[in-house]
């Protein structure tokens, strides 16, 4: 299995660009089969989860043709089958898109079910909820979710919880329903409006993505377009704060400041300073951190997705930070690991209360997740010594080429394959 090898203690310096979103892609790509004509998407990540998203629209019978790593057109109009495989729901629970993508475009989908995973139980109740407002019926039997209806019609839908998952889902089912549809207490990543986006480009009817109500009025059909993803905020913020912990001053390049508002903020709170471009954030970490405390919740407070690497800078953090899971139930897997590498992070339910260590020591580490395998290696690229990385498989779901990008800011990291390609590293850097 694929390892990174880490030897610690290289300020993090230079210029590092971003790739697209992977969480705006993995909605955007099925949203892309609900017109019959060519979508071009751009800026793809090019990531495994992208790839199995693609192989999953393949699967139902969509025209899929790989421009180039980044670029794809999609082609809606040869789809022959509703049903999504088990096999591409059990890798990537964003499979469950295509269940509102062609419950909109066909009125029928069937799609397994997806389990929970590493972070928590991840229910799908409020999506389920939206189709059936929308008029749809909606079975679960054998593992599977199967959605039909003779017509959609707008309704007014209210979230209880402000799901990320469920806004998409359900903006999909909706934008070819019959007349109005509100979505209330939707979320307001930016992920949610580059969906909304891409779809009024195709020719939905949306407003308001991006606040907590959406208005979407239905219309008769969607047409082709050109669109590019967003820059990814949860993989900048992940640079920012490795940045952050290895004292370095790193430009990070193809941004959205204002998607990276709250995560600048903690930085500064602790000591980082941050300077802002049109498309670029600038992190300069001179001073001792300072200790404070994190609250995850829905944007554009402080994202879930990016708990486990702040955490993982506090651990460095002069005095006693805390930090609160408001989100999901199961997201500080990362703790034990880093406790190995010398934290000291104790966890009482959903909160984490980190007590500031020097440094950390280099350990052999595995990645329990995608967010907590990035928490690891922000630690090994500040620990003193070697850090070994397992199950690197879950942090190249949502990173593209991470080893290779920090290399490029000076870290002291590779990829390896076996013992002897480790020792090989070993050797050369020592
Ligand atoms: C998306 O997951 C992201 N995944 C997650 O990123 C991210 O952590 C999460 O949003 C929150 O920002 C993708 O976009 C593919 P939610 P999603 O529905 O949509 C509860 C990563 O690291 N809920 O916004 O599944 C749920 O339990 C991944 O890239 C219901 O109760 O998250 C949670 O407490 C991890 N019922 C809260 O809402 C539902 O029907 C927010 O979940 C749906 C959700």
């Amino acid at each position: 299995m694929d390892q990174y090898v880490i030897k610690g203690g290289n300020p993090l310096v230079g210029e590092v660009e971003i790739s697209g979103a992977k969480n705006a892609a993995l909605g955007i790509l099925p949203a892309a089969i609900m017109a019959n004509e060519s979508v071009v998407i751009d800026n793809l990540p090019n990531v495994c989860d992208i790839n199995v998203m693609l192989q999953a629209i393949e699967g139902i019978g969509a025209r899929v043709e790989r421009l180039g790593p980044h670029k794809v057109k999609i082609n809606g109009s040869t789809i022959s089958s509703y049903d999504v495989e088990y096999e591409y729901i059990k890798k990537i629970r964003g499979s469950y898109y295509l269940l509102g993508a062609l419950l909109g475009k066909y009125k029928y989908a069937q799609v397994a079910l997806p389990g929970g995973c590493d972070i928590g139980s991840r229910p799908i109740d409020l999506h389920l909820k939206g189709f059936r407002q929308l008029g749809a019926e909606v079975e679960i039997a054998h593992g599977v979710i199967g959605a039909k209806a003779e017509e959609l019609v707008g309704g007014a839908i209210y979230l209880d919880k402000a799901s990320v998952g469920a806004t998409i889902n359900i903006m999909m089912a909706a934008v070819l329903a019959k007349g109005k549809t509100t979505i209330e207490n939707a979320a307001k990543e930016p992920h949610v409006v580059d969906v909304a986006n891409l779809l009024n480009s195709m020719g939905a009817s949306i407003r308001g993505a991006g606040t907590d109500i959406i208005r979407i009025e239905g219309v008769a059909r969607l047409h082709g377009t050109e669109y590019s993803v967003i820059p990814d905020q949860i993989e900048a913020g992940t640079f920012m704060c490795a940045a952050a912990a290895t004292k370095g001053d790193v430009m990070v390049k193809n941004v959205i400041p204002k998607h990276l508002e709250a995560i600048s903020a903690k930085l500064k709170e602790m000591g980082c300073e941050i300077e802002e471009f049109d498309d670029a954030v600038r992190v300069v970490s001179s001073k001792p951190l300072q200790c404070t405390q994190v609250a995850t919740t829905y944007y554009p407070g402080f994202p879930t997705d990016m708990q486990p690497q702040i955490a993982a800078v506090l651990a460095l953090a002069k005095g006693t930070s805390v930090v609160t899971e408001s989100i999901f139930e199961n997201r500080f897997r990362y703790a034990d690991e880093l406790n190995r590498m010398g934290a000291n992070i104790k966890v009482e339910s959903n909160v984490g209360i980190i007590s500031g260590v020097n440094y950390y020591t280099g350990a052999r580490v595995a990645a329990p997740d995608l967010r907590a395998g990035a928490a690891l290696v922000i630690a090994g690229l500040a620990a003193e010594g070697f850090t070994t990385v397992d199950d690197i498989h879950y942090i190249e779901r949502g990173y593209e080429d991470f080893e290779v990008k920090l290399a490029g800011l000076g870290a002291m990291i590779e990829k390896v394959s076996s013992e002897k390609e480790a020792t090989k590293f070993v050797y050369k850097v020592s």
